[in-house]
C-alpha cells in the first residue's frame, strides 16, 4: 500500500506518471474516460496526452483519438484535447467552447446521443471496439474493487468493455463518497433483459463499488485536482417569473389531486433557469420531495440542506465551484440521502415512466405547435446536445420546457413559426414556460396548442407577428392539421442570418 487512497498491491506497483500513462495511449485508438458535466472526469492524464499530441503534430505525425465520455466534462479534458486538435470523434454530449467551435467548423466527428442509450449501444458493439478506459475514482479496495468519484456516468461499462484500463486516483475526492453510489450490474442485451427492481428514487439495487479486473489495469495515477464546473447565475427577473408560474402549476396540480402534495420525483436539467426553479421551491410550501435526475446542481443541495428535499438520485454532481467547497467540507451530512448511478439507470426510459418524473428542462426555441430544439443554433451549429433531455421527456409524468421568451438581448424570440430543428416532438412536449406565462399543452390539438402557445409563451414583441402568420397559415396552408406556410417560417430564421435582428 502506498498511499490511504490505493490498498490493492498489485496495482500500487501499476503507479506512474501521467506522462508515461499518456504513452500507453496509441494514435487512432478510443478511450472511454469518465466524466459527467465537470465532476469525475481524469484530470492529469487526458492533460498530458494533449501535450503528447502537440509534439507528434510538432514533429508531423499524426496523434487523434476517440474519445467517449458520460457527457460533459473539464476544460483539462474537453479543452486541452481539442485545442490540441488532437479528437477525431466525440461522443455523447459535449458544452466545451473550443470542442464545440471545433464540430461547428466541421472539424470534429459528433456523435450526439440520448445518454440513456450509450451503455446499451456500446454493449450492443456498433460503436466499436474500447481500447482504454481512463476512469477517475476516489481509492483502489485492497481486493481490486474502485470507489467512484462524484460522477458514475458510464465508467461500469467502460471498465468492463475496455481492453485496457488507466485508473486516475484523485485524493482531492472527498473520502465520504465511499457507499453512496450504487452501480447495478443486471443490465443485459435482449432476449435476457429482465425488469429494474427499482420501485422508488431511494431503492438501492446495486453494489458501491465498480468490480475491476486487476489484470487489465496498464496504469495507476495519483492526481489531487478538483473539479471544475462554471458558477450559475444569480436567478434574473426572467428566471423568477419562469419559476414563478411553474410553481403556481403545481399547486394547481395538487389542488386537482393530480399530483401528491410532496410532487412526484424531480428531474432538473441544466442551465440557470433549472437552477433557478430549485431556488424557488426552496421557499415554496412542498415538502418531502425527492429528485430522480440526472445531476444535482446547487439549486438541489440547497433543497437537501433545508430539508424539503428528502434524498436525490443522480448520475453526476454538477455544483458551482462554491457549491462544490461546501459539499465537499460537509459531504457526510449528505451520505444517506444522495445515490449516483450509472447513467444507464439515472435516465432509464423504464424508472422515469415507473415513478413519474417531473421533468424540467431548458430548451433553445420552440415552435408554436410546441416542437422543441434544444440542440441547434439556427438548425445548424450546435450548443451542446440532447443530453438526458429526451429520456426524460419523452417518459416523464409530465414533461416541462422552460426558457426566456427572448434571446440575445431580445433580438431572438425563441417561440417561433417552425422550430429549425426538432429534438422533442411535440408529443413529448407537455408543458412550456417562459417569463410570459405556461401553457399546459395536454390534451389540445396543434391549432389548439398554437393558439396557447402564441397567447401565454411569446414574448410582446414577437406575438403579432406569430398570429400574423398563423392566421395566414390558417387561410393557405396545404393542411389545417398543423397549418404552416413552410418557405415563410424558414425565412422567419433567414431575417435574423440577413440583418443579424429578428425584430419585426
Ligand atoms: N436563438 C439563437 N441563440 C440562442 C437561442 C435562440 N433561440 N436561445 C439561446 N441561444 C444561445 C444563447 O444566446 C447562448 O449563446 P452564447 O453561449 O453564445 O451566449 C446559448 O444559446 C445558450 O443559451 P443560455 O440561455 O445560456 O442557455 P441555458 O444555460 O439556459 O441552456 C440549453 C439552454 C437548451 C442550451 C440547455 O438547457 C441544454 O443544453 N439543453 C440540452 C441538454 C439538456 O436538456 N440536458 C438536461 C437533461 S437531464
Amino acid at each position: 500500500m502506498t498511499n490511504d487512497r490505493i490498498h490493492h498491491p498489485g496495482l500500487a506497483a501499476k503507479i506512474m506518471s501521467a506522462d508515461d500513462a499518456a504513452g500507453l495511449i496509441d494514435n487512432g485508438m478510443t478511450v472511454g474516460m469518465s466524466g459527467f458535466t465537470g465532476s469525475g472526469y481524469p484530470k492529469a492524464v487526458p492533460l498530458a496526452l494533449a501535450a503528447r499530441i502537440e509534439r507528434e503534430h510538432a514533429a508531423g505525425r499524426p496523434f487523434k483519438a476517440r474519445i467517449w465520455t458520460g457527457a460533459s466534462t473539464g476544460p483539462e479534458l474537453d479543452g486541452a484535447l481539442a485545442k490540441a486538435d488532437g479528437i477525431e470523434f466525440r461522443l455523447p454530449y459535449n458544452s466545451d467552447p473550443i470542442a464545440r467551435d471545433k464540430i461547428n467548423r466541421g472539424e470534429m466527428e459528433y456523435f450526439d446521443m440520448h445518454l440513456s442509450q450509450v451503455a446499451p449501444m456500446a454493449w450492443q458493439g456498433f460503436l466499436g471496439p474500447l481500447d482504454v478506459a481512463l476512469i477517475e475514482v476516489a481509492g483502489i479496495r485492497a481486493d481490486g474493487s474502485l470507489i467512484p468519484s462524484s460522477s458514475v456516468g458510464n465508467n461500469k461499462t467502460w471498465l468492463d468493455r475496455a481492453d485496457k484500463i488507466i485508473l486516475e486516483v484523485n485524493s482531492w475526492q472527498n473520502p465520504a463518497l465511499e457507499g453512496m453510489h450504487d452501480i447495478y450490474y443486471g443490465t443485459a442485451l435482449p432476449p435476457h433483459r429482465i425488469p429494474i427492481p427499482l420501485v422508488r428514487p431511494d431503492d438501492r439495487i446495486g453494489d458501491a463499488y465498480f468490480r475491476c479486473d486487476p489484470d487489465k489495469v496498464i496504469a495507476v495515477v495519483e492526481t489531487a485536482a478538483p473539479d471544475r464546473n462554471l458558477p450559475f447565475a444569480a436567478p434574473d427577473a426572467a428566471a423568477k417569473a419562469i419559476a414563478g408560474h411553474l410553481l403556481e402549476f403545481l399547486r394547481h396540480e395538487v389542488r386537482l389531486g393530480r399530483l401528491p402534495p410532496a410532487l412526484l420525483p424531480l428531474q432538473s436539467g441544466v442551465g440557470n433557469i433549472a437552477n433557478a426553479v430549485l431556488g424557488a421551491l426552496v421557499d415554496s410550501e412542498f415538502e418531502d420531495m425527492t429528485a430522480y435526475t440526472e445531476v444535482i446542481q446547487d439549486g438541489m443541495l440547497d433543497l437537501l440542506a433545508c430539508g424539503k428535499l428528502r434524498m436525490a438520485s443522480a448520475t453526476a454532481f454538477s455544483l458551482s465551484p462554491e457549491a462544490a467547497a461546501a459539499l465537499n467540507a460537509d459531504l457526510g451530512r449528505y451520505h444517506d440521502r444522495l445515490i449516483l448511478r450509472p447513467q444507464e439507470i439515472s435516465n432509464h426510459p423504464e424508472l422515469i415512466r415507473r415513478l413519474g418524473c417531473i421533468a424540467m428542462n431548458g430548451l433553445i426555441e420552440a415552435d408554436i405547435y410546441g416542437n422543441v430544439n434544444s440542440t441547434h443554433i439556427m438548425g445548424s451549429r450546435i450548443q451542446n446536445g440532447i443530453g438526458g433531455s429526451g429520456d426524460f421527456a419523452r417518459n416523464a409524468y409530465v414533461s416541462i420546457f422552460m426558457t426566456p421568451s427572448t434571446a440575445r438581448e431580445g433580438n431572438i424570440s425563441a417561440i417561433v413559426p417552425q422550430a429549425s430543428h426538432v429534438d422533442h416532438i411535440n408529443q413529448d412536449v407537455q408543458v412550456i414556460v417562459t417569463e410570459q406565462g405556461l401553457a399546459d399543452l395536454r390534451g389540445l390539438s396543434p391549432k389548439q396548442r398554437a393558439e396557447l402557445i402564441i397567447a401565454k409563451c411569446a414574448h410582446p414583441s414577437y406575438r403579432l407577428a406569430l398570429e400574423n402568420y398563423y392566421r395566414r397559415a390558417r387561410r393557405s396552408s396545404y393542411g389545417q392539421q398543423t397549418p404552416s406556410l413552410p418557405s415563410e417560417a424558414l425565412s422567419w430564421h433567414q431575417r435574423f442570418m440577413d440583418t443579424g435582428t429578428m425584430r419585426m
